[in-house]
């Protein structure tokens, strides 16, 4: 069955999404996505441009979700986890569901559970046990390990890797190629910087960088 979607933000991490989807849909026996465009309150020249490169379709400002069939899918496909949070949840009203989009190349491990709105880059693996929440994204080559829980709007950027039996609260940003050492926690709207090497637990709403991460 092939169903309808739109990406909602047509900056570099939608249209790297829709990269995504045609993947998905060259793997498949079957497309199961008809792409039917980007949605975006705010996009700059360049980017319609680079959308219109990609042959593909600008469909206007995230209000014009009311006018699609509630079997349209979305996908939240905005990089930084407060905007994420804040546009997913102006647009809830619509009701429209999220999909779940996982690169072919991409492995999800056994005894995982996704939230809806899901984005899995190329290259990323899961092990086993995990619990990703809602509009969680894992970029290009992250690594989760075992029995760890990502709660919703997470983005773990590329090359980062967290470790096993990990708690990483709602909206928190783990940047490009940090680790998190085993049994950590990562506390609500905190960022970790890229390259930083997380050895203690981080409250909620704190910057840590560096090695180890401060
Ligand atoms: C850690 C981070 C959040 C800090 O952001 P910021 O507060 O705006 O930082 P600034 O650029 O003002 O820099 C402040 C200081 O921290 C240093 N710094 C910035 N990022 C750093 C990092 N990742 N590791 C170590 N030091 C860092 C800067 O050199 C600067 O040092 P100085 O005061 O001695 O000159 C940010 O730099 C970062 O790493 N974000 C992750 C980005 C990412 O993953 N991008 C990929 C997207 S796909």
């Amino acid at each position: 069955m092939t169903n309808d979607i739109v990406i909602v933000g047509c900056g570099g991490h939608g249209r790297e999404t829709l990269g995504i989807i045609r993947a998905i849909n060259r793997a498949a026996p079957r497309p199961p996505w008809r792409i039917l465009g980007f949605v975006d309150d705010d996009p700059s020249d360049l980017n319609l441009k680079r959308v219109h490169r990609l042959d593909a379709a600008y469909l206007g400002a995230t209000h014009r979700l009311v006018d699609l069939p509630p079997s349209t899918h979305l996908i939240l496909s905005i990089g930084d986890p407060r905007t994420r949070k804040a546009v997913g949840e102006r647009i809830d009203r619509y009701g429209l569901p999220a999909a779940v989009l996982v690169h072919p190349s991409a492995e999800i491990g056994e005894d995982t559970v996704a939230g809806e709105g899901l984005l899995v880059f190329a290259g990323a693996r899961v092990t086993t046990n995990v619990r990703l929440g809602r509009h969680v994204h894992l970029n290009q080559n992250v690594t989760i390990g075992h029995d760890c829980t990502l709660a919703d709007y997470v983005s773990v950027n590329p090359l980062a890797a967290v470790s096993g039996d990990c708690r990483i609260a709602s909206g928190v940003m783990i940047g490009t190629n940090a680790t998190v050492l085993q049994a950590l926690e990562v506390g609500a709207d905190s960022i970790v910087g890229a390259g930083a090497c997380v050895v203690r637990s981080v409250p909620e709403r704190t910057v840590v960088k560096g090695v180890p991460a401060r």
